[in-house]
């Protein structure tokens, strides 16, 4: 019937798993298009804590199938981890989570040289989550990478060697950096079998034919659209394409397939790793909404770094996706705020503008901030827009209208019904 996107307007961890897992049961079919274990989706349902990193956050769903799409690169070591975890959790997904057999494979040597090329880079690292997924993209568009389809095929393991002997001498490039090779090439191998018993499927006709069936699609985004390979603050970026364009290479629909395109964003502003973040607060305040917002890499584990909304920024990535709607997350980090600030317009070069300019990482720009009252009070429990303190909505509608584009759910907690539908 028709896909519906879901994806980050800022620098990723906006809460794209509670929000995929909690609206998955208005879709048939949620969809992983891009990226890879570089990713770190949060689900708490009840008092059980989740993270994802491949797998779709519709898994959780006994009803929904689960496809992660050619455009994802799949480390099997993590993934196998992922499975072991949901086993454990007394998950059953083996029937309804398939894998097209055109997504990528990360090499343990792709690891070794993300590791190595970080190192090389100093000062200024790109702050990787070192999982390979640079290394992995660039095979990718180079035109020597391996593909899941390929590990059913007779000469897979020629395929690897020739390839891992590719990295080896590329390596010799980089200052040696520690990596126990051997034992992590046991255990990528072992993993492959993980792989090789769920259903590989050729994802694009799937999807097609499911479509045409009159079944509804969740394309479910990774990072954060600031983080595109084309579009966002490069070279502090990740490797794919993370707005709403990708979607159609990275799961084989066409644009016209796509119905609503929701982005979603925290009701603050966070970035892990390196690279431009004009409204960053880099004092007690980023720290206070760090220790109120957890925020710390559900992936690395690192301190995010944290700031103020950011409206230039995200008009930007409403722009570049064609949102449709919004959803505002972690409303309640603000709970405790006297006072807290819009980031309204950038100054660059001395001149007001609204506009993202082409360079932010050697030319920083300013912020003109207009300063709101907050609503100093708890949210927990409140269900509907009505209830919320009268400086809360207003903060919401303020968004509203200055992003231009309706805000559909306003999320207040990080359990699953912690949340209001507007
Ligand atoms: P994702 O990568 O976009 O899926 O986001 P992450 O899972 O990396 O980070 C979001 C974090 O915020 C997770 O720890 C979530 O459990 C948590 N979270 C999500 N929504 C809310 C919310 O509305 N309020 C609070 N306090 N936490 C939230
Ligand atoms: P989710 O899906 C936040 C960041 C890294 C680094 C840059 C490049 O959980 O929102 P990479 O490993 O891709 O080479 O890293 O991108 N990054 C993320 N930041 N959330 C993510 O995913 C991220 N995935 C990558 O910190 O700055
Ligand atoms: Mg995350």
């Amino acid at each position: 019937m028709y896909v519906d996107v879901l994806l980050g307007l800022q620098w990723g961890d906006e809460g794209k798993g509670k929000i995929v897992d909690f609206i998955a049961d208005q879709y048939d079919i949620v969809c992983r298009f891009q990226g890879g274990p570089n990713a770190g989706h949060t689900i708490i349902i009840k008092d059980k804590k989740y993270v994802l990193h491949t797998i779709p956050s519709g898994v959780f769903r006994s009803n929904i199938t689960n496809i992660i799409g050619n455009g994802v690169v799949i480390d099997p070591i993590t993934f196998e981890k992922e499975l072991a975890a949901l086993d454990q959790a007394g998950i059953e997904y083996r029937s309804r989570l398939m894998i097209s057999k055109k997504a990528h494979l990360i090499l343990p040597t792709h690891r070794m040289l993300d590791a190595a090329s970080e190192s090389s880079k100093g000062e200024s690292k790109i702050g990787s989550t070192l999982k390979g997924i640079g290394p992995t993209y660039m095979d990718k568009t180079g035109r020597n990478g391996l593909r899941v389809g390929d590990i059913f095929l007779p000469d897979f393991e020629k395929k690897y060697t020739i390839l891992k002997e590719k990295h080896l001498g590329l390596l010799k490039l980089y200052p040696e950096t520690s990596f126990d090779l051997q034992a992590e090439e046991e255990k990528w191998f072992n993993s492959l079998a993980e792989i090789k018993g769920l259903k590989s499927i050729n994802g694009e006709y799937y999807i097609n034919d499911e479509l045409k069936a009159g079944k509804r699609v969740l394309a479910e985004g990774a990072q954060g659209s600031m983080l595109d390979i084309d579009y966002g603050t490069y070279p502090f970026v990740t490797s794919s394409n993370t707005i709403s364009a990708g979607v159609c290479s990275g799961l084989g629909v066409a644009p016209s397939k796509i119905r609503e395109v929701i982005g979603i964003a925290k009701a603050y502003c966070t970035r892990v790793g390196s690279g431009p973040f004009p409204t960053e607060l880099d004092n007690e305040i980023g720290e206070t909404l760090r220790r109120i917002g957890h925020e710390f890499g559900a992936t690395t584990g690192r301190s995010r770094r944290c700031g103020w909304i950011d409206i230039p920024q995200l008009k930007y990535t409403i722009m570049l996706n064609g949102v449709t709607q919004i959803i505002i997350t972690k409303l309640d980090v603000l709970n405790t705020f006297d006072n807290i600030m819009i980031g309204q317009k950038y100054i660059s070069n001395g001149q007001l503008t609204e506009e993202m300019p082409f360079d932010i990482v050697s030319n920083p720009v300013g912020i003109e901030y207009s300063e709101e009252k907050g609503w100093n009070s708890d949210l927990a429990g409140i269900k509907d827009f009505g209830s919320l303190p009268n400086t809360a909505q207003e903060y919401i509608q303020k968004l509203e209208g200055l992003l231009e584009t309706k805000i559909s759910i306003v999320s207040t907690g990080p359990e699953r019904s912690e949340l209001i539908v507007l």
